[in-house]
């Protein structure tokens, strides 16, 4: 039922803990599986210099945060915010359909974060945000659960 990355980022999460001098700090959550994750980001410049989250929530939502942190760090603030769900699964060799809202959730606390970091540095540029639109979806709206 999960790929070996799946169980490999479940099991041995890369970037796991918090940064305290983090300039972004974004949290999300899901109403319905109670899930949460927090993301911390230290953005330098242009880039991500370092990343850090901690979920509470179900093995797939450890795996795609895990996966979502490698693949934003070392990257500009314009590829972190390109990042979909949909990319974070396909990562991990892909998740089960009912559980592809745990990857909309990673996308979210990247997108949170990065939402607090502009809060604190003048505002979300305009040409920037639709890639925020997803802060106010929820499953639903990915099909996930038909
Ligand atoms: S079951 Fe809700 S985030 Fe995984």
């Amino acid at each position: 039922m999960y790929s070996e990355k799946v169980m490999d980022h479940f099991q041995n999460p890369r970037n796991v803990g918090e940064i305290e001098d983090a300039n972004g700090v974004g949290v999300v959550g899901n109403a319905k599986c109670g899930d949460i994750m927090k993301m911390y980001l230290k953005i330098e410049g242009d880039v991500i210099v370092d990343c850090k989250f901690k979920t509470f929530g179900c093995g797939s939502a450890i795996a795609t945060s895990s996966m979502a942190t490698e693949l934003i760090k070392g990257k500009t603030i314009k590829e972190a915010m390109s990042l979909t769900n949909k990319a974070v699964a396909e990562a991990l060799d892909g998740l089960p359909p009912i559980k592809m809202h745990c990857s909309l959730l990673a996308e979210q606390a990247v997108k949170a974060a990065l939402k607090d970091y502009y809060d604190k540095n003048g505002g979300i540029p305009e040409e920037y945000n639709d890639y925020f639109n997803v802060l106010n979806e929820d499953e639903h709206e990915h099909g996930e659960e038909e």
